[in-house]
């Protein structure tokens, strides 16, 4: 580490007396030495295994980790949308076999109904739970309210920006009152400006709901700003290689990024994802190419 760059495991005293309380707190959801392969042409590829950790309620976990580690693999099998090779996934200490309402997921794709209305987007995983209309509604008004967009509900997905689909998207996963809430990347196609916007609201529901959030992204002073823990994944061999609590204070504020511990704990980040290469190794080469510029026109 050099000389410059504080040591990320330092907390201040409030800092790790708000950690003492979390770890007081239920183990909502328990990784227990799970493990995904795939098999291709008779071939098993191992995207991790051994994996295990556990998160307290209202935890708010961000997952990051090299392309390809199985983030959102893992994520995956945690909602129920796919199935491990080994292990076991505890929601509340009830083993996980497939999808269901106590999780919640909101993908970067913006996955509305387009030929449904925000309200009724809102609505349709309640009406899909057996609720009535009046309570549907009652209760999509409540969560469309929570995330803004109250002068919205009547509008179609195609009328709103990308920042404001992705809180309906939001609304339309809570609606459901789940207990765990599944992001993948998702403000990841969204411009910066949009993004702070997001995490700031992000940050704002999380604190008035009863929620615990696993948040993957590729994007580290995001993965800094929100988390209490931060779950970096490997490949090859994949599995967890560090779980850090963010020594960070909170409440947070991008004014932060310039902070001591904010930059202790990118460093650290950014060597775990990023690790050196082998002396020799380059990680891209370019190949030789061809010239198709006429003499003189070169760029500078
Ligand atoms: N259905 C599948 N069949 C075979 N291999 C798969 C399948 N789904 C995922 N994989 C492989 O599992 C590995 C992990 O994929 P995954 O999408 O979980 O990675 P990720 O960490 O989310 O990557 P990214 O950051 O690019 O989103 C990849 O090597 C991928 O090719
Ligand atoms: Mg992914």
């Amino acid at each position: 580490m050099p000389a410059d760059v504080a040591d990320y495991t330092l907390q201040s005293p409030e800092t790790a007396a708000r950690f003492a309380r979390i770890r007081q707190r239920e183990v909502i959801l328990s990784v227990q030495n799970l493990k995904k392969s795939f098999v291709t042409n008779g071939t098993e590829r191992v995207v991790f295994d051994h994996l295990s950790f556990d998160v307290h309620r209202r935890e708010f976990i961000t997952i990051i980790g090299p392309s390809g580690c199985g983030k959102s693999t893992f994520i995956r099998i945690a909602a129920g949308l796919d199935e491990s090779s080994g292990g076991a996934i505890l929601l509340s200490g009830v083993p996980v076999t497939g999808p269901g309402p106590d999780r919640g997921m909101v993908f970067q794709g913006y996955t509305l109904f387009p030929w449904l209305s925000v309200k009724r987007n809102v609505m349709f995983g309640l009406q899909m739970k057996g609720c009535s209309d009046i309570e549907a509604e009652s209760s999509a008004r409540q969560w469309i309210a929570m995330v803004g967009l109250e002068k919205f509900e009547d509008s179609y997905p195609h009328e709103l920006s990308g920042g404001m689909k992705q809180r309906v998207a939001i609304a339309r996963a809570l609606a459901n009152e789940p207990r765990v809430l599944i992001m993948d990347e998702p403000f990841g196609a969204l411009d910066s400006q949009t993004r702070a916007k997001m995490q700031a609201h992000l940050i704002e529901i999380w604190k008035k709901v009863d929620i615990t959030i696993l948040f993957i992204t590729h994007d580290l002073d995001e993965a800094i700003l929100l988390s209490d823990r931060v779950l970096v994944l490997g490949v090859n061999p994949g599995g967890l290689v560090e779980f850090i609590e963010n020594p960070v204070p909170r409440p947070r504020s991008p004014k932060q990024i310039t902070s001591p511990e904010f930059i202790a704990l990118k460093a650290r980040l950014d060597e775990l994802i990023h690790p050196p290469q082998p002396e020799g190794e380059e990680e891209i080469t370019i190949p030789p190419m061809v010239k198709l510029t006429v003499a003189g026109d070169e760029v500078e």
